[in-house]
């Protein structure tokens, strides 16, 4: 799979840790920023990632902010984008299954590393069910439009 990644200086020290661990299985990762832990604004990063995964048809994103919230809702601010904010396996798994999440979000100050590293692996592993979940994604776009019925 091809990964963004991007955090904010509460993510940054994760950051490398995600990128090794998804490089040594295969994925490529491109690295978006920031470049140290100084302190930046999470909807600068987010924008960013957003921007990336939606141009680039079947790649994935991931953020890390320090409780993962801010940056969640900064990313589905734009168009076509389906940021999860996941907190185990379960959810990293679900976000795909059900939601077709084309970025999967975490807190650095909320996740342990072995944590990260069965999100990332439920992610990576779980195909979206479409059906009626299918249904249901279409009609988010709707949401950001204004257009719910
Ligand atoms: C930064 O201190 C912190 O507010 C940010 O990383 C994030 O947790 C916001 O949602």
């Amino acid at each position: 799979m091809k990964f963004y990644i991007a955090t904010d200086h509460a993510g940054f020290a994760l950051k490398q840790f995600v990128i090794d661990y998804l490089e040594q299985k295969a994925h490529e990762v491109i690295d978006l920023g920031p470049t140290s832990d100084e302190r930046v604004d999470y909807p600068d990063f987010a924008k960013k990632c957003a921007n990336a995964v939606v141009s680039d048809n079947g790649s994935f994103g991931i953020l890390i902010c320090g409780t993962g919230i801010g940056i969640s809702i900064a990313a589905n601010k734009v168009s076509g984008i389906r940021a999860a904010l996941c907190h185990d396996a379960y959810t990293a798994s679900m976000c795909r299954a059900h939601n077709d999440s084309n970025i999967i979000c975490f807190g650095e100050r909320v996740v342990g590393r072995g944590v990260v590293e069965s999100m990332l692996d439920a992610f990576c592993e779980t195909k979206f069910e479409g059906g009626r979940h299918g249904e249901r994604v279409s009609k988010i776009e709707g949401c950001q439009m204004g257009r719910v019925e």
